[in-house]
């Protein structure tokens, strides 16, 4: 099997020559779907432009949400209109929502989408302030203290729900591609081929997920872990373990990509 992998396209910013050009990109490989790792677009545009890429590629998106994906709205209720819009149209796939899916024999698709969880780095004396602060309902208005709590608490659901997708694997699973919007670790986390500092790792790392990598990691050794993330729009490939390796894909405003054709063996 083959799939196309895209992260951040924010749509939105997106000229229609571009978006031409890209669905021409992405239908010219013959994949078998498209794999999309968060801010898509944001707020109510969330689900419009997932239904226009399935429409104009015709094929089925295998997607998780970023940041973006949740401005001027909340978290709550952009997860709810994606999960609705995902039942009336078989073709969008909310990793989130959904259990692993086995692409073949032994090989496994999850995703999640993961925060900046102000874990990694120094979030309190960090002067990196994100516009989620100030555009998604949830984070707006709140403390620090608040603030850094309200943060730890998204990274810790995310990577519970992982924990619990890994967990229901079959002992005889051999591989896993895992979909998330943020580096799941500092050493993930590229800006122009450096990684981030402690005042930007608190947004860009969700350490609560690496946490759950790693342990499965060390618990299943001979399992290839392969985890797909964006958010920095900066590219870099790091191998943390032996088995688990963490691909940070790279994104232009206005200029959706194809960061990789990826096949499934
Ligand atoms: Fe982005
Ligand atoms: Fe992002």
């Amino acid at each position: 099997m083959k799939f196309v992998w895209t992260t951040d396209p924010h749509f939105d910013h997106v000229p229609e020559s571009a978006w031409q050009d890209w669905v021409a990109d992405v239908t010219a490989t013959s994949p078998d779907g498209l794999w999309i790792t968060g801010d898509i677009s944001e707020g109510e545009d969330v689900v419009i432009q997932l239904r226009r890429v399935a429409d104009a590629s015709n094929l089925p998106v295998y997607f998780v949400l970023g940041n973006h994906d949740f401005y001027d709205s909340s978290i709550s209720r952009t997860r709810r209109d994606v999960v609705s819009a995902t039942r009336d149209d078989r073709r969008l796939v909310y990793l989130t929502d959904s259990q692993p899916i086995e692409l073949i024999d032994n090989v496994f698709l999850v995703g999640e989408d993961g925060w900046g969880d102000a874990t990694v780095g120094d979030f309190d004396h960090s002067p990196i302030r994100l516009r989620d602060f100030e555009k998604i309902e949830d984070l707006t208005g709140l403390t620090h203290k608040n603030l850094t709590k309200r943060l730890r608490q998204l990274g810790h659901e995310s990577a519970e729900r992982l924990a619990n997708k890994l967990a229901i694997l079959p002992a005889t699973a051999r591989q896993i591609t895992v979909l998330t919007h943020l580096p799941p670790f500092r050493e993930a986390c590229w800006y122009e081929g450096r990684i981030a500092d402690d005042n930007w790792a608190p947004s860009f790392v969700c350490g609560a997920l690496g946490q759950v990598l790693l342990q499965y990691n060390q618990s299943h050794p001979s399992v290839s872990i392969s985890v797909l993330c964006g958010h920095t729009h900066h590219e870099g490939v790091v191998q943390m373990a032996e088995n688990l390796t963490v691909r940070t894909g790279s994104a232009v405003y206005g200029k959706p990509g194809i960061e990789a054709v990826i096949e499934i063996t």
